[in-house]
């Protein structure tokens, strides 16, 4: 059963000023993702993966091409009416975690709240903070700051935010990059259980082979073109892998 495309790019450009020249950064991609999928976007650095992510979560315009996001031509729309769609219905993940430092897990959970359209009383909005906490299990950590936490739990703390709007898409911009092995295969559980359980698409750039395998479709850019876009027969269970892995000591 094919279902129709959640994300959908015509001949998507993007170029960046530079100096007194420019930079090609896509240069015509075209490609489709349907609802409830999982895909890995992979390439060389330079090639172009986080412009398109960023095209793809409405943080950025293209240059040329349309893009049709659930049905709605988002390519011509202002930068306050993506940043409309873009917080119902896109959750962000950083390599670097971008947790607000000086407040808690919670309140960095909460934030997209703060700005959603029909803002939740403070009562709901709590609801919900404490329900992603408990999603990506840590309910007990919300008052916790950042740096009380390791990397992996920061990087769990930002999936909370990401999910905290309901939003239909999750994209991760080289979620592990900054988590050894194990640390980062339970950040890839909990992104495989969004997409299982919530049905949440997910894209996710990595340059791991080995965490694309968990993906059903692996997509490899270069040169700000798609060079190859192919099905996984059979994608990896992270939570199946965790338990042949020993546990590390926490650092
Ligand atoms: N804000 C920007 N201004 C100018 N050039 C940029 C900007 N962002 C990215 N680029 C350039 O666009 C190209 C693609 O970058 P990027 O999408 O970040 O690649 P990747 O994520 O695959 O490493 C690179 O040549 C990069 O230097
Ligand atoms: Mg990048």
């Amino acid at each position: 059963m094919e279902s129709l495309p959640v994300i959908d790019l015509k001949e998507i450009r993007k170029v960046y000023p530079m100096g007194a020249g420019h930079v090609n950064a896509l240069k015509g991609v075209t490609v489709s993702v349907s609802a409830g999928e999982m895909v890995a976007v992979m390439g060389p650095s330079g090639s172009g993966k986080s412009t398109l992510l960023n095209i793809i979560g409405c943080l950025d315009r293209p240059t040329g091409g349309r893009y049709i996001l659930d049905g709605i031509d988002v390519s011509e729309m202002s930068k306050e009416e993506l940043a409309r769609v873009r917080n119902k219905k896109i959750g962000f993940v950083f390599q670097g975690f971008n947790l607000l430092s000086r407040v808690t897990a919670a309140a960095n959970v909460q934030l997209p709240l703060l700005y959603a359209d029909g803002k939740p009383d403070k009562k709901e909005m709590e609801r919900r903070t404490v329900e992603a906490l408990s999603w990506v299990g840590l309910r007990e950590y919300g008052h916790h700051l950042p740096n009380q936490l390791s990397g992996g739990q920061q990087q769990r703390v930002a999936i909370a935010r990401a999910l905290v709007n309901s939003p239909s898409i999750i994209l991760a911009d080289e979620p592990t990059g900054a988590l050894d092995t194990r640390t980062g295969m339970e950040v890839i559980d909990v992104i495989q259980r969004l997409n299982f359980q919530k049905k949440i698409t997910v894209i996710i750039v990595t340059h791991e082979p080995n965490v694309a395998l968990y993906c059903r479709r692996i997509i490899r850019v270069k040169d700000g073109r798609i060079q190859e876009d192919r099905k996984v027969d059979h994608p990896r269970v992270a939570a199946e892998d965790l338990k042949e892995m020993p546990a590390e000591v926490e650092e």
